[in-house]
């Protein structure tokens, strides 16, 4: 039973990774192909960013409690059905394309 749990687990941990370009499909509208664009003129440029701020300020947007554009409330509806481990995948996404 414990085996099948872990792999269960090890399963959608590497689903979830191998997901990150598709989670970031949605995103890149406004951030870019490769994160290398300031969203709606506001932003920072998010591929500059280490996967930890990415995590952490993806956290923050769907907790509501980011706002450094005055668009937070826009950046939370973007990630507010992203889980924690999408979070992570698509954080890990977009560190993996900086330049
Ligand atoms: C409709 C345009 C739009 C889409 C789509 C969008 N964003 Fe954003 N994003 C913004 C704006 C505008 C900000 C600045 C928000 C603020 O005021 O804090 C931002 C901020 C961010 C930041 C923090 C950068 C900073 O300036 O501090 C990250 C990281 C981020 N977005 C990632 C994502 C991810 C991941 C997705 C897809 C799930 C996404 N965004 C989808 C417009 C967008």
């Amino acid at each position: 039973m414990k085996k099948m749990i872990l792999l269960a687990m090890g399963l959608s941990v590497m689903l979830s990774a191998a997901d990150g370009a598709g989670l970031y499909k949605k995103c890149a509208a406004c951030h870019g192909m490769h994160g290398e664009k300031k969203a709606l003129g506001k932003s920072d440029v998010i591929n500059t960013m280490s996967k930890e701020e990415l995590i952490t300020s993806l956290k923050d947007y769907k907790a509501g409690t980011r706002n450094t554009k005055g668009m937070g409330a826009l950046m939370k509806g973007q990630v507010a059905s992203y889980d924690e481990a999408q979070i992570t995948a698509v954080s890990e996404y977009i560190s993996s394309m900086k330049q």
